[in-house]
């Protein structure tokens, strides 16, 4: 039996603090120059690199098998290093963008996926993952909104265990396990004006009703790692805030897992003018529970120091040790330190047919039909498609984050309509470019003869993948360049058009939401993106997906999300579009956003034919029961998530206008009826009040079924 704490015993300080440390493979790898270079620009020595306890960024299995094996012969106390990677929407054969996923409302294909790319990613050498990423937001212009699954608080935490549980498998030791980290803690995505990295100021209710939830749900379904984010939280970065670090992960939630600064965040603590130099940087996030420092060097170069300055005890680094080796033990690397990764295990596990089967069936169960005037589903019986827009033959469509997905493997629109309709003809334009700063529209005349030429126009628009993801934010939010007018004209010509759009954010997409017959926002849908798109255009598929992230019309409305409070002067959804003074409301844009989160459209005609309350009143130990009908009037078969929002009507904190508290996704065969069930009990009714409580009050509520402004029906009871 493989005894941890007599290995440290036998460990040198030195050799400890580098189980601290973690850099990017380069730091090893390639000849003697390529060495000096990054090892001079980290500030490492030659027996440094020996000691470093992670890796994070290496290529695959060759080089990963390298680097272990080099370590191993060097470390003369052979701990394995552990490798980590951000394996966000897949690792080689890529699913859709994690917003997109949440809007399946299926769990089970989320961790089908998961699954998938934890193989992957384990024949490769990937040993942890920076994954689940949950997380809040409510502004679109954000770009990292792409890798959450939205504004809803309990949706990311569902989502977010059920892949910690799908990473680790049946066994986290073997093959096809990887451990995960959650991130960024916290509030990462509640960024001033949207712009990343920003500082974020958000009152302690707020915190505790919508950002930090998700990151709990995670710790309770057992993630192995937690990452602070780079932002500054209530004046203080999140690594070095004691309230968020100590009194609550550690105090409050019993969070005993490794945490791991995000990129150079100890670094930047001096950047943020928290820190004078790196010493007191290191010395901040230590004291506030960092246990390893991801590529910077202030552990690696003072932590030894500031041990001999009686700072900290060589005993709290021991416990750090300890929490890292366990996590290596845990993983299996002290029996098998490759844990099968190799080229042969990549080469038989990675983008099969299966797994790209796999990641077309989830571009088909995220895709969001946003608008259809009836052109959708078209007719496998026309002759000649206009194929336009930046995305008509477009490879870049598997989104940021891809990790070692390559673009080139992606099936592009045209690709995938060819594919299912081989005999008819169809004639390609690209018409535009989709980057703001592309203005041309010299082949708009080419994309107007050819939709007027065809039965069908197909308009492929949206924003660039690197529009979305760390650090691609935008101020403006509507289709980049020069797309609106080339819709403008392409609709004219021809009127039997859809849009499909791509995007890793809710667009402002109002001017073509008001040409265009139907919309099919596909987000950044993977590496079978065209497949899964003829199958939705032809009815092959028939659209489920909702929108978890809600669409404003214009981006001065962000941030906008549904779950708001009233205000004391709301105006009425009919009065939505007229300016009412003295209310809360613009004068130039109603309140009521383009697309609201939970809306999502189908070829199935579902009807909501009732709502029932099993009782009116509920003690707090109580429940009701409430069953919704569902019938589909239609010959199509299809599927329908169900929403089940509630609201407090009267509470000593402002409550939100809704709030989702259950969901369910049923499949109804044409001319099917069925009823749901949910079950709703008194934890489902709590907030966060002024006494820093999480509790319910009595008084009357309210059940609502449908989304956002469109409930088909509401009833309410009182809790005693
Ligand atoms: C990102 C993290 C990521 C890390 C490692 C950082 O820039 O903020 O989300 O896990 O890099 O790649």
């Amino acid at each position: 039996m493989l005894d941890l704490k007599k290995l440290i015993d036998g460990m040198t300080v030195e050799e400890k603090i580098g189980q601290l440390a973690q850099f990017n493979a380069n730091v090893f790898s390639g000849s003697d120059a390529d060495i000096t270079g990054p090892l001079v620009k980290n500030g490492l020595t030659g027996d440094d690199l020996y000691r470093i306890g992670s890796l994070l960024n290496f290529k695959d299995s060759k080089e990963m098998n390298e680097l272990q094996k080099r370590h191993l012969e060097g470390d003369r106390n052979k701990i394995p290093m552990v490798f980590m990677m951000d394996v966000i929407h897949g690792y080689r054969t890529i699913f859709p963008i994690p917003l997109a996923l949440g809007g399946s409302f299926d769990t089970e294909l989320l961790e089908e996926c998961t699954r998938m790319s934890a193989m992957e990613a384990s024949s490769a050498g990937v040993q942890v993952t920076f994954t689940p990423m949950v997380d809040y937001v409510r502004d679109a212009r954000w770009g990292r909104v792409m890798e959450t699954c939205g504004e809803e608080p309990m949706l990311n935490g569902i989502m977010g265990a059920a892949q910690v549980k799908a990473f680790h498998g049946e066994d986290m030791s073997k093959f096809g396990g990887l451990a995960t980290c959650v991130k960024h803690y916290a509030a990462y995505g509640g960024a001033e004006a949207g712009r990343d990295y920003n500082q974020v100021e958000l009152s302690e209710h707020i915190l505790r009703e919508f950002y930090l939830p998700a990151y709990k749900a995670c710790i309770d379904a057992g993630v192995d790692m937690l990452m602070p984010s780079f932002n500054v939280l209530n004046g203080v970065p999140a690594i070095a805030n004691s309230w968020l670090m100590k009194k609550v992960l550690r105090e409050e939630w019993g969070f005993e897992g490794v945490v791991i600064s995000d990129y150079n965040a100890v670094g930047e603590l001096i950047t943020h003018g928290i820190a004078s130099d790196k010493k007191e940087a290191a010395k901040y996030a230590f004291e506030n529970g960092c246990d390893i420092e991801m590529c910077s060097n202030g552990y690696i170069k003072h932590l030894n120091e500031m041990i001999e300055e009686n700072i900290f005890t060589e005993e709290q680094l021991d416990a750090v040790v300890l929490k890292i080796l366990e996590l290596k033990k845990r993983l299996g690397l002290f029996e098998d330190p490759y844990k099968g990764a190799s080229p042969e295990a990549e080469e038989k596990i990675c983008l099969t047919a299966e797994n790209r089967a796999l990641v077309r069936k989830a571009a088909n169960e995220c895709a969001v039909l946003l608008k259809n005037d009836g052109v959708l589903p078209f007719s496998k019986e026309c002759k000649k498609i206009a194929l336009i827009g930046p995305f008509a033959d477009n490879h870049n469509i598997i989104g940021f984050w891809s990790c070692c997905g390559k673009n080139e493997e992606s099936v592009t629109v045209k690709q995938g309509i060819q594919s299912k309709l081989p005999d008819v003809e169809i004639k390609v334009v690209k018409g535009c470019s989709n980057k703001w700063n592309e203005i041309d529209k010299s082949e708009f005349d080419e994309a107007v003869k050819a939709a007027r030429e065809s039965d069908i126009v197909i308009l492929c628009l949206g924003e660039p993948q690197n529009y979305s993801g760390e650090g691609n934010c935008r101020s403006d939010l509507d289709l980049p360049g020069v797309q609106n007018e080339l819709a403008e004209k392409v609709i004219v010509a021809n009127s039997n058009t859809a849009v499909l759009l791509f995007t890793g954010r809710p667009l402002a997409i109002s001017k073509l939401d008001s040409i265009a017959p139907a919309i099919l926002n596909m987000w950044f849908p993977g590496t079978e993106g065209g497949n899964a798109a003829a199958d939705l255009l032809f009815g092959d598929a028939n659209p489920s997906g909702k929108i978890t992230m809600t669409f404003p019309k214009s981006v001065g409305q962000c941030p906008i999300y549904y779950n708001h409070t009233n205000t004391g002067r709301p105006i009425s959804k009919q009065r939505d579009e007229m300016h009412n003074p003295y209310a809360s409301n613009y004068i130039d844009c109603g309140n009521l956003p383009l697309y609201s989160f939970g809306h999502g459209l189908s070829y199935s005609n579902f009807v909501y034919e009732g709502m029932t309350l099993s009782k009116k009143e509920m003690n707090s130990d109580g429940e009701i029961k409430v069953t919704v009908t569902v019938y589909n009037d239609s010959d199509i078969a299809g599927k329908e998530t169900i929403q089940l929002y509630m609201r407090d009507l009267v509470a000593s904190t402002a409550r939100p206008v809704q709030q989702l508290i259950a969901f369910k996704k049923i499949t109804l065969n044409p001319k099917e009826r069925k009823t749901v069930e949910f079950t709703v009990t008194e934890p489902m009714l709590r907030f966060w009040n002024s006494e820093n409580e999480f509790i319910s009050e009595k008084g009357e509520f309210t059940l609502s079924v449908g989304y956002a402004d469109n409930m088909y029906y509401t009833e309410s009871f009182s809790l005693k």
